[in-house]
């Protein structure tokens, strides 16, 4: 069996390739160019929000709507656990203070019910995250929201594309932030979209945006590498781990970058955060935009070939709500045997997804620093530990799918 990858860049196609390498023959405009605003601009018409702002990262983004915000050190910020720390992190850059909410086990969302019981008199923003592309309960947490006052920010990170009752993603809360990193939806390996209809919070955005400055030469280049070497290492990674070898070599060479860096993982902020998107990075972006849709129709046949022929009584799949549109950015499925079972994948090529194998991923992050109780969302606890993310992207075939759902079912 040849190596079927969940991570590493995966929607990256062959004329990905070729735009990456026209893109790399011309560092005059890898800071500034036209992609910026034409990118910009073809978001901003999709999505039908009028504010848009382009940042290196989601987490930027986040990080620039609650910098919007102008929260104080006792202003608390309401998040759910089983997520990524770069969702506490800029809460913690900014100065306030993250509360965990527990999960529907169902939906691996919010519980409404959780919220309610956290809600104090200090908690002024809720950040509902749509994990794995599977739309949250909207239509409770907004409610709760709004008899709270609390500014919502939509966390589609994982979700351009998915949609509530016919509306898309991100344009439900007061403000929604996505993000082109390297494993999304589209990937222009680091990026992220800021979006409001918010005029305020506009204002002050185009303020942070404005002073925000350009990320350096040699970062954009080790963005536009990630795309050749993980095309490059992917064919092998499994091959006597040769692949694997040379994407480390890679990364320690400084040839490409991390997806999260060390200082990170104790709440630390690192030199990239806060820049604006470089215009090499929106070109690439641009490029992967246009096969928005094709993608997630992929996604969506290959969530259908899981969903029809796992077998029920070994692995637990994920409820998608009624009205609702999930884009499957993985096929989550829990089973107390998860990271067995990913180890034996691994020894027969299948490298199956770790996303939120700890509440609050990657594993290592410092709870203590991050104020975060694991007493206090014991569903999200008890679901990481169960976690394991089948690969939807394109590089998948139905074939692929198939001898992933016979792996999994004769384990
Ligand atoms: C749920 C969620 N929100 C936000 C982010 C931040 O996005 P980015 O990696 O572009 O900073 C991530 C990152 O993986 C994430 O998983």
């Amino acid at each position: 069996m040849r190596s079927i990858i969940t991570s590493l860049s995966p929607n990256t196609q062959s004329d990905d390739v070729l735009k990456s390498l026209k893109v790399l023959g011309n560092p005059f405009s890898w800071l500034q160019g036209p992609s910026q605003e034409k990118f910009r601009s073809a978001f901003r018409n999709w999505l039908g929000v009028e504010n848009v702002f382009l940042f290196e990262s989601g987490r930027s983004c986040l990080y620039s709507l609650l910098l919007s915000l102008g929260l104080k050190s006792e202003d608390q910020v309401l998040l759910q656990a089983y997520t990524c720390v770069a969702v506490p992190d800029p809460i913690l850059w900014s100065g306030a203070k993250p509360v965990y909410i527990d999960i529907n086990t169902e939906t691996l969302n919010m519980d409404p019910k959780d919220l309610k019981r956290k809600i104090t008199s200090h908690s002024k923003v809720l950040i509902i995250q749509h994990t794995f592309g599977n739309p949250a309960d909207l239509e409770e947490l907004l409610k709760i929201a709004r008899q709270h006052k609390l500014f919502i920010i939509e966390d589609c990170a994982h979700a351009l594309g998915s949609e509530f009752q016919g509306r898309k993603i991100g344009s439900f809360g007061d403000a929604a932030f996505f993000s082109t990193g390297r494993d999304k939806v589209i990937s222009s390996v680091f990026g992220g979209v800021v979006a409001t209809n918010n005029r305020g919070v506009a204002a002050n955005l185009a303020r942070i945006y404005k002073d925000a400055p350009y990320p350096s030469v040699s970062w954009v280049a080790q963005q536009l590498n990630h795309v050749l070497v993980s095309t490059l290492t992917k064919p092998s990674y499994n091959f006597f781990n040769f692949g694997k070898a040379l994407f480390s070599l890679s990364l320690k060479a400084g040839i490409i970058s991390r997806s999260v860096y060390p200082e990170e993982k104790v709440g630390g902020k690192p030199n990239f955060v806060l820049h604006k998107m470089p215009n090499a990075l929106c070109e690439l972006a641009f490029h992967q935009f246009q096969k928005l849709e094709s993608f997630n129709n992929h996604r969506s046949i290959i969530a259908n070939i899981y969903e029809e022929n796992l077998d029920l009584t070994k692995y637990k799949i994920t409820k998608t709500l009624g009205d609702s549109k999930n884009i499957f950015l993985r096929y989550t499925i829990l089973t107390p045997k998860a990271e067995e079972i990913r180890t034996k994948a691994n020894q027969l090529g299948i490298v199956l997804g770790d996303w939120y194998t700890t509440a609050i991923a990657p594993n290592g992050v410092d709870y203590k620093i991050l104020g975060y109780d694991p007493s206090s969302c014991p569903k999200a606890e008890n679901t990481s530990k169960q976690s394991l993310n089948l690969p939807t992207h394109i590089g998948i075939s139905e074939k692929n799918a198939r001898e992933i759902v016979r792996f999994l079912n004769d384990c």
